[in-house]
This record gives structure tokens, sequence and C-alpha cells, in this order.
């Protein structure tokens, strides 16, 4: 594995390049990306908007390892995604995905459910103290131990955003990550997303309605019918 590492030959700060990107569904009658040409680099915010179905989530699992295009390639840190290992290994280790709904394990603990993508790699007790490190980071190191369907929609979400960024990962993906708070918690929630996202130095991609959030973004990709419109 001598390539193995950071960067890479086609890098030049590039994180994640999208060439001719198309995915579609049932059979083909559903395209949700049509011929998607995209690169973002190291340590940018990248604002995603655009109408339901306009391919915004598509575009995050492809960027996220978690789907793979049905033409073009996506390359991540210079070299494409294109085995099952391949993506594996990348959203194990450089991805973290935060969503709308927080997807915590309810029968877990908040700490426990920071702990899970550090299952298998680490002893428990460094797992434990890692899980309360991300906790304190979001202000929420009094909850550890907390039943997480006893925690408010502001607390799970902070949990969430924890959980996914105990690997020190170099690509954060927010899907509409505020879409179900109410405006005050979730301007708390992405104050806790950009302090995260800047301590450990990560992309950001994070999907929204909110076209305040979106001016203060690096860049702003606008979907309409799986094609990228450009910035308004
Ligand atoms: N797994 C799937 N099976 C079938 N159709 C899908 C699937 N995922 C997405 N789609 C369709 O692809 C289009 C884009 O979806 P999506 O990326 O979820 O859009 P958005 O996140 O912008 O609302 C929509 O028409 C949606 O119904
Ligand atoms: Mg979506």
């Amino acid at each position: 594995m001598s390539e193995e590492g950071m960067g890479g030959a086609r890098g030049d700060g590039a994180l994640v390049e999208l060439r001719g990107v198309r995915r579609v569904f049932e059979g083909g009658q559903v395209v949700a990306l049509d011929g998607v040409d995209l690169t973002l680099h190291r340590g940018q915010f990248v604002a995603v908007t655009g109408p339901s179905g306009s391919g915004k989530t598509t575009l995050l699992n492809l960027m996220g390892a978690m789907d793979l295009p049905d033409e073009g390639e996506v390359v991540f840190e210079g070299r494409p995604i294109d085995s099952l290992r391949a993506m594996e290994r990348i959203r194990a280790e450089r991805i973290g995905f935060v969503f709308q709904m927080h997807n915590l394990i309810p029968v877990l603990r908040a700490a426990e459910n920071v702990e899970v993508p550090l299952v298998p790699r680490l002893p428990r007790a460094a797992r434990r103290e890692r899980a309360r490190k991300l906790l304190g980071d979001v202000g929420l190191a009094h909850r550890a131990d907390a039943d997480v369907r006893g925690l408010s929609g502001g607390e799970r979400q902070r949990v969430a955003i924890a959980r996914a960024l105990v690997n020190d990962p170099a690509l954060i993906l927010a899907d509409e990550p505020t879409g179900n708070l109410d405006s005050r918690t979730g301007n708390e929630v992405m104050e806790v997303l950009h302090a995260a996202r800047h301590r450990v130095g990560a992309t950001l991609v994070l999907v929204t309605h909110n076209l305040e959030i979106c001016e203060g973004a690096d860049r702003h990709v606008v979907l309409h019918d799986g094609k990228i419109v450009g910035s308004p």
C-alpha cells in the first residue's frame, strides 16, 4: 500500500471530485443526478440548495461513499471510489455524516452513540475517553450518560455531530441537520457544527434551505432536476 495516505497525485487541495456523474433509479425512469461535475477543496464550507427531489441527498451519498454512480466517477483524495472496499474505508475513516433525523441508536446512552464508529478500532477505555471529549466539545459533557430518548432535539443533533467528528473526518456531510429544529436551536446547532469543523479543518457540505447560511458559505451549489445550475 505504497500510495496510502493523504492527498495523492491528482490532489492539489481537491478533496472530492465528481466527474460526469449520473445516478438513476427505477431502471432509469428517475434521473437523480444528470452529468454532475464538481470539485470541492479541503477546508471549504459548501452550501447545497435545490427543491425537493433535485438530487441533494443523492449528491451527498455519492460524496460520502454511501453510493456509486451509474456513469462517471467520484474521486476522493485523488483515488476513485470504485469498490466496496474503498467505500468502506472512506466511510469509516474520512467521512462524518449528520442527518436531518439524528439517527442515534435509542437504546444506547449519549457517549455510547458517539463511540459507535470507533468500536472495532480502539480499546474500551480509549473509546470512552474519546467520546467524552467529543461530547465536551459540543457542550454536552454533562449529558454523556444520558438516555438519548430523554434529550431535546438540539441536544440529540449535537450528539450526532460529536459522533460524526469522532474519527477526525476530512469531509463532514450534513443533510438538512436543522430541518426539524426551531430557528434558535437550529442556529445553536449550526454554531456547534462550524466550531467542530474548524477544530478538525474539515470540508463541510451542508444541505440547507436557509439562504443566510448560504451567504456565509465559500461556495453555494444549486441543484435543479439533477443538474448543477450555479449560484444565485
Ligand atoms: N433509492 C431510491 N430509489 C428510487 N428513487 C430514488 C432513490 N433515491 C432518490 N430517488 C429519487 O431521485 C430523485 C432525487 O432524490 P434526492 O437526492 O433524495 O433529492 P433531494 O434530496 O434533493 O430531495 C428524486 O426523484 C427521488 O425520488
Ligand atoms: Mg434530501
